[in-house]
């Protein structure tokens, strides 16, 4: 038996929607109910790095583990087996191909995972934790699997996980399969199509969520009436006219529809019975410091938007960066917004480009 440790380590970056995905039609492939378009942000900034390794040394006893943010992690859940087991798959048919391949699809697999950004608190760390997971597998097994095949299989493990195979602008098309295999993101536009797009990250509170977004999703579609109203109408006119945003690099559009695709998204879960609540106080005074930013503009400068958490993400144009970074600071002096990492400002994040 071969002592060979075989190992390979990928980072995948974070991508905050400003048309969300949020409902499940099939809860068990992990289909959405209504397509969705993110932004995928610079890896400069949040990233999930991930290293795969397999050795025929390994105990079989152990069987497969992660160590996330360096603790032992439950892998043993359906979504994380469905990425294995379809990785393992594809290795496998490499290997009866070709004899001379070592049998690594036999092998148990050590994954070990970092997000620098808070995990489970609304910043997409189940996007980019996925994607480098599924990257990291793909690429220790020599799998020659596209960035869309990818897509596809980091689906099954967190749905906003298929837009971080791609930079730029993403959008995922729900499909309309049953077996799901049309359901899988691609690339709208790269980053540098709109080179003077950018990010600003409010972290109000690092903590987890009380409600997981796989299980928020699910109350929703089991209880609200406004959600069925959403996917039916609301959300393929914002894919509409979000496309055409971006095409166009309107920012206006762009930032009317992302402001309103997040409220009815927040407004779905306080339709949810018993209803959700993902944003704070702090939260609806940065909507207010958005909008006193705007109209201080006389022009539409910044867009807010709030994933599954309290935290705002906002999204403005860098010959903006002095009104709306500038003014953000002054207008949110004084409230509580707590930080994560010492050279922000407040747990603001200043400035970060998109990922191509
Ligand atoms: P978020 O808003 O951060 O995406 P979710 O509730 O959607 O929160 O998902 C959080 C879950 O995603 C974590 O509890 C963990 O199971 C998984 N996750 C987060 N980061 C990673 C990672 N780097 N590798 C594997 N899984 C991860
Ligand atoms: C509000 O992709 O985390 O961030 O597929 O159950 O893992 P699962 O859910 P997840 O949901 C993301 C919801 C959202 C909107 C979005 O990213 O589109
Ligand atoms: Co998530």
């Amino acid at each position: 038996m071969s002592d060979k440790v075989y190992r390979a380590s990928t980072t995948a970056p974070v991508n905050i929607a400003v048309v969300k995905y949020w409902g499940k039609r099939d809860a068990k492939l992990n289909l959405p109910t209504n397509s969705s378009l993110s932004v995928t942000l610079s890896q400069a900034d949040l990233r999930t790095l991930t290293t795969a390794s397999c050795s025929a040394s390994f105990p079989a006893s152990e069987g497969d583990s992660l160590l996330l943010n360096g603790e032992p992690s439950d892998i043993s859940g359906a979504r994380t087996q469905a990425c294995l087991r379809e990785l393992r798959t594809r290795r496998a048919a490499l290997e009866a191909a070709d004899s001379s391949l070592p049998k690594l699809s036999t092998y148990p697999l050590r994954l070990v995972s970092e997000n620098n950004f808070p995990t489970a608190a609304g910043l997409a760390s189940s996007a980019a934790g996925f994607a480098a997971l599924v990257r990291a597998i793909a690429n220790l097994y020599e799998l020659p699997a596209s960035p869309s095949e990818l897509s596809l299989i980091a689906r099954q493990g967190s749905g906003s996980a298929c837009r971080s195979l791609f930079g730029g602008y993403v959008a995922w098309r729900m499909g309309d399969k049953a077996d799901g295999t049309d359901s899988m993101a691609d690339q709208v536009a790269e980053a540098s199509h709109w080179p003077d797009m950018r990010a600003l990250v409010l972290v109000v509170s690092a903590a987890k969520k009380g409600v997981s977004s796989s299980s928020g999703m699910q109350q929703t579609v089991a209880t609200s009436g406004l959600f069925r109203e959403r996917i039916a109408t609301v959300v393929p006119e914002n894919m509409a006219i979000m496309e055409k945003a971006i095409a166009e690099k309107d920012f206006e559009k762009f930032a009317e529809v992302t402001m309103r695709d997040s409220n009815s998204f927040h407004a779905t879960c306080a339709d949810t019975y018993p209803p959700i609540f993902y944003m704070n106080d702090v939260s609806r005074a940065a909507i207010r410091a958005v909008e006193t930013i705007n109209e201080k503009a006389g022009r539409t400068v910044a867009a807010y938007t709030f994933d599954a958490g309290p935290n705002a993400v906002i999204y403005y144009q860098e010959k903006d960066t002095e009104a709306v970074v500038g003014t953000f600071y002054h207008v949110l002096q004084g409230a509580d917004v707590g930080g994560w990492k010492s050279a922000e400002i407040k747990g603001l994040k200043p400035t970060i480009s998109l990922d191509e």
